[in-house]
């Protein structure tokens, strides 16, 4: 699958190093979650996923981690830092911090640090706003409801790449999308 992530690399396009990338799927009016999880089954969002955060930390907030099936998480290769109050031995094989600015702290310190890239949820995305420099968004064609949201991307953003750079790609799980890739204006 080619995505803005191939046409386009993220450090590139950032210009600054490290790049502190979110990465997030939604629906064209923002949903990005219902109920702890996602409405939606696009497989090569996820393979996009997977090749765009194997290898580098992945930040997370307590309710995306428990979004994902105990056999699947901590996500292979890459560090696993969670944000939480609760007690770290509820995430078996991942860091667990207490606020954003020490998970950023904890993924500088990690294998692949000159990529750090926030995974959700919600409230972590509205948080991480103030600090990334990289947005990696999947639009869905779906009209689903959820009860989480993406951020808004400001006028402090700009868009870099989109795949492709008119109309959808075709998921073979029968709904279309495309992957826009943001940086923050300097
Ligand atoms: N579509 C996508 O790409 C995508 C990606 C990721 C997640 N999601 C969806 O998003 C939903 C989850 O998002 P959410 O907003 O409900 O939850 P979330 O952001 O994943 O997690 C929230 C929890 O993280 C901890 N936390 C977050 N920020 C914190 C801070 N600054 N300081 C201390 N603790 C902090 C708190 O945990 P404690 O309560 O334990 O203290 C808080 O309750 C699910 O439906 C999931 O499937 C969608």
């Amino acid at each position: 699958m080619s995505s803005a992530a191939d046409s386009l690399s993220v450090p590139d396009a950032v210009g600054s190093s490290p790049v502190i990338g979110m990465i997030w799927a939604q629906t064209e009016a923002g949903v990005i979650g219902r109920d702890g999880g996602i409405p939606w089954h696009v497989p090569e969002d996820m393979a996009h996923f997977k090749a765009t955060t194997t290898g580098h930390p992945v930040v997370m907030g307590r309710r995306t981690w428990e979004s994902f099936p105990e056999k699947f998480r901590p996500l292979p290769d890459r560090t696993n830092i969670v944000i939480s109050g609760s007690e770290p031995s509820a995430f078996p094989g991942a860091v667990v911090v207490g606020s954003l600015e020490a998970a950023i702290e904890a993924a500088g310190a990690s294998p692949g640090a000159e990529e750090i890239w926030i995974i959700g949820g919600g409230q972590v995305y509205a948080d991480a706003m103030a600090l990334a420099n990289a947005a990696l968004v999947t639009v869905i064609e779906s009209a689903e409801d959820g009860d989480t949201m993406a951020p808004s991307l400001d006028v402090d953003w700009a868009l870099a790449a989109l795949t492709p750079e008119t109309g959808w790609l075709e998921s073979s799980g029968g709904s279309r999308y495309r992957i826009s890739l943001w940086t923050r204006r300097p």
